[in-house]
């Protein structure tokens, strides 16, 4: 496989671990597509990055949680690079809210986005990943944890791990790998959002490594499922979180 004729579509790359995802493909070679939801001029910031070093990048407007916008994401990728090699959803939200009947908006509201938005994502990954190719998700090291006011976004986190698994032996037959990461504390907006210093610097300490993850070892992980050297990890789940766990 020639990575310089691999296309990866990144979900949620305008920010945050995507956007680490997309930049660290685009320097393993691959021609990446930016999604993102809203954020047009973060987007076009990582395709400007991209092609200054050299690299091919696309952004693409797609709400993952939009059947016509996922089918829209993929057509694009198919238009702009002639097929689609590694989809990886990173796409997602969070909001805090307690088990009570009060939180139903935030949790209907999660679940539409993370576990809906997985469920058209690897939907059309399915039909559309090339042979050989690469499917990964991700999802979140908090599910072991089971902190207070997670219940929501734990569920549907859950629920991408559970979508993953099942799609590696849903893909038997075309040596496609699926697998989900699910980091640890990454200090992104979505992550530091709503948070105290207090919180930030005690969840910086909960791992064992003692710090919070960057996005970069996030994307370090991604790379090697998606590069020539993860090829045999199938249905699993790596959490990538420096041992908080
Ligand atoms: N940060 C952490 O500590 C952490 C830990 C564990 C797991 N994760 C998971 O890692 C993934 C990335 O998180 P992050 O920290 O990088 O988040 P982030 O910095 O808040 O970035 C979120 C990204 O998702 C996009 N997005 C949101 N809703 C979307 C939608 N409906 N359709 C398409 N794109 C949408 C945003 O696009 P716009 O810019 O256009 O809004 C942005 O690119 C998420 O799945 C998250 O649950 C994060």
């Amino acid at each position: 496989m020639n990575p310089s004729s691999r296309s990866a579509i990144v979900t949620g790359a305008s920010r945050g671990i995507g956007r680490a995802i997309a930049l660290r493909l685009a320097a393993d070679g691959f021609q990446v597509v930016i999604n993102y939801a809203g954020n047009a001029a973060k987007a076009q910031e990582v395709v400007a990055a991209i092609q200054a070093s050299g690299g091919q990048a696309v952004a693409v407007q797609a709400d993952v949680s939009q059947p016509d916008d996922v089918q829209r994401l993929f057509a694009s990728t198919q238009q702009a690079f002639g097929g689609v090699d590694v989809v990886v959803h990173s796409a997602g939200v969070m909001t805090m809210a307690p088990i009570a009947t009060d939180s139903l908006d935030a949790f209907d509201r999660m679940l539409h986005v993370n576990l809906r938005g997985a469920f058209l994502v690897l939907a059309e990954a399915a039909r559309h990943v090339r042979d050989a190719g690469r499917v990964i998700a991700l999802s979140s090291s908090v599910i072991a944890k089971s902190f207070p006011q997670y219940g929501p976004y734990i569920a549907s986190k859950a629920g991408v791990e559970g979508l993953a698994r099942v799609l590696a032996n849903e893909l038997r037959g075309r040596r496609i790998s699926v697998n989900a990461v699910a980091p640890g504390p990454v200090g992104t907006e979505l992550f530091l959002e709503g948070k105290s210093a207090e919180q930030i610097a005690q969840l910086g300490r909960a791992a064992p490594l003692e710090r919070l993850g960057e996005p970069e070892d996030i994307a370090a992980v991604v790379a090697f499922l998606a590069g020539p050297d993860g090829g045999w990890v199938n249905g699993q789940v790596v959490r990538a979180n420096g041992g908080f766990a």
